[in-house]
């Protein structure tokens, strides 16, 4: 009797909190300058920066998206959404969803499973780093951690140039004037999509701050001065408690961060907070020369007393990866989740860059990509009412692998170009089971110090000449799919 009342008082609180939260979005072209040059950025309901949407865990998503872009087709991906059973409203175009053509609508339908810290982001081709991307917070009623209050902070790699014209010389034929194949520069770096953000803090307070890398390219490092971080929640995963001593945090593009920061007790002063994104990636993997007036850094600050100045951001010199920057492996999910074993069936990603028509392209196992006009997943629809899923050849050129529901699948990603990529799993978190140091050559078994609870997270950076492994449950079926 006891566990009936208490199971049916717990059903009438979840009620009551969950909430339909209805967005009516207008995507358009709006005018802005970020960072003092205007240009036209997509913008939401004619806002740029695009809204930050926060609401609480098992509230359920409804958002209606208008395309007033009037010349582009367009789609929104919600970045780390499990999507259990609604796989058709995760957005990814070409996979999930026919693009949403100008002047057209669609609605996103989707409950907000999970707490953690999120994103949303156009998924159609340059588009994002064009404006349309925004956090997108989860509360959690009871997090594993106490603070006092919250605020988010994105950081940005950003172009003057829109990426329709940046696109059409990475992806030309090379020729003298116009190497192909290498990522166009960025313009400057932006912290909550603004340059001079500051942050009005109080003392004595324990702040729960959600970093978010929504760039485009270059990972990012953010250092707050003087001021201690512990974190706390990684792309959705609650972690053990760490508190980073003599290194600095780094985010890949995708990945997110939760970190606690505890003010000062006093106000007699304001503190930079740093982002530099990475010189490595941008520069000398790709061996380029930096070009003179080049500014990767971008400042905020910590504002104690709005009287008083904003001191300049401390100088770092030679930041080294292997050296500086907190491995992410050494995390440990909250839930202690024991590695996923045995092993149902590996998947093996050769990753490297070719020349195609004197043209660089990605490629996977040696084929690039090919959007298709159906989306895969309406395609594996299709082929399981003539039992064809598991045929390979109905997808066309999209690199297909079947796997069976509630399988083990280990991805192992060998990354054979000279540049690190990051890499992101829709609809599952992933283990990762080991990845190697820059150059640390291609997956020939596992180490002897894999963890028994790994790091769980949704996008992971692989290295250049190195490799990555990763392993998760597949138990995310389409609401289509027989399943037990
Ligand atoms: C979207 O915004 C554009 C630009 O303001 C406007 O012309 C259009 O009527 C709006 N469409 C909808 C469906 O709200
Ligand atoms: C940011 O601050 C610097 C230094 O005060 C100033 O020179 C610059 O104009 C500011 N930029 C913007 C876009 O406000
Ligand atoms: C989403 O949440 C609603 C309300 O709690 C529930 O009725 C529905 O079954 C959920 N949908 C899925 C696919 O879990
Ligand atoms: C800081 O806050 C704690 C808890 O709110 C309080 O006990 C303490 O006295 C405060 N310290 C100062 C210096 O204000
Ligand atoms: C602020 O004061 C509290 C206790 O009053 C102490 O525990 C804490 O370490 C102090 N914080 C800082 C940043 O000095
Ligand atoms: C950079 O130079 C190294 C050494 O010559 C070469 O192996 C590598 O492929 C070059 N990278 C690019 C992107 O051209
Ligand atoms: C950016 O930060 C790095 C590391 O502190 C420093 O070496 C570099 O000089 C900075 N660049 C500019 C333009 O301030
Ligand atoms: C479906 O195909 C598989 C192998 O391709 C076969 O083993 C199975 O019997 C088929 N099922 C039906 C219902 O035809
Ligand atoms: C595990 O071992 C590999 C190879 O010896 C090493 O590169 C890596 O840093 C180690 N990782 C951890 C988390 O200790």
């Amino acid at each position: 009797m006891l566990s009936l009342s208490l199971f049916v008082t717990l059903i009438a609180l979840t009620s009551v909190q969950a909430k339909v939260v209805h967005l009516n979005w207008n995507i358009t072209w709006v005018k802005a300058a970020p960072d003092g040059f205007e240009r036209r950025l997509i913008g939401i309901n004619n806002e740029w920066p695009c809204p930050s949407i926060e609401v609480n865990m098992g509230d359920r998503m409804v958002v209606d998206v208008y395309n007033g872009l009037g010349d582009q087709p367009t789609g929104i991906h919600w970045h780390g959404f499990r999507q259990y059973m609604t796989a058709t409203m995760d957005g990814a175009l070409g996979a999930t969803q026919c693009p949403i053509l100008p002047g057209k609508s669609m609605r996103y339908e989707f409950n907000a499973s999970t707490s953690g810290t999120y994103w949303y982001h156009a998924h159609q081709t340059g588009q994002y780093p064009d404006g349309l991307r925004g956090p997108f917070i989860v509360h959690d009623p009871s997090p594993p951690f106490q603070y006092d209050e919250e605020f988010t902070l994105t950081l940005s790699d950003y172009y003057h140039e829109e990426m329709q014209t940046l696109l059409q010389s990475y992806d030309a034929s090379a020729s003298a004037t116009n190497p192909s194949g290498l990522e166009p520069l960025p313009d400057r770096t932006l912290i909550n999509d603004a340059v001079n953000t500051t942050i009005t803090v109080k003392p004595n307070t324990t702040y729960l701050i959600h970093l978010i890398c929504i760039g485009n390219w270059p990972g990012h490092v953010i250092i707050f001065d003087d001021h201690e971080l512990t974190v706390v929640e990684i792309d959705g995963v609650f972690i053990d408690p760490y508190t980073v001593t003599g290194k600095h945090i780094r985010l890949a593009t995708g990945q997110r961060m939760s970190v606690l920061l505890h003010t000062k007790n006093d106000t007699s002063r304001n503190y930079a907070v740093w982002d530099s994104t990475d010189v490595n990636m941008m520069f000398f993997y790709e061996n380029r020369s930096i070009p003179a007036n080049f500014n990767n850094n971008a400042t905020a600050w910590l504002v104690y007393d709005k009287d008083k100045p904003l001191p300049p951001a401390p100088i770092y010199t030679e930041l080294d990866p292997g050296r500086d920057f907190v491995d992410d492996l050494i995390f440990v999910p909250a839930d202690h989740q024991p590695i996923l074993e045995p092993v149902d069936h590996r998947i093996v990603l050769d990753t490297d860059q070719a020349f195609v028509d004197n043209a660089g392209q990605m490629r996977v196992n040696g084929q690039t990509y090919i959007m298709p006009e159906t989306p895969t997943l309406y395609t594996a629809i299709s082929a399981s009412r003539r039992n064809q899923t598991s045929d390979v050849s109905v997808y066309g050129q999209v690199n297909p692998f079947v796997v069976e529901y509630g399988q083990v699948i280990e991805v192992v990603i060998n990354n054979h170009h000279g540049n690190l990529h990051p890499w992101h799993l829709h609809g599952h978190q992933f283990q990762v089971i080991q990845r190697t140091g820059v150059e640390g050559g291609y997956f020939n078994g596992y180490f002897a110090n894999v963890s028994s609870t790994p790091v769980r997270r949704d996008t992971i950076m692989v290295q250049n000449h190195g490799h990555a492994v990763l392993r998760f449950r597949a138990d995310n079926p389409d609401m289509f799919s027989p399943f037990p």
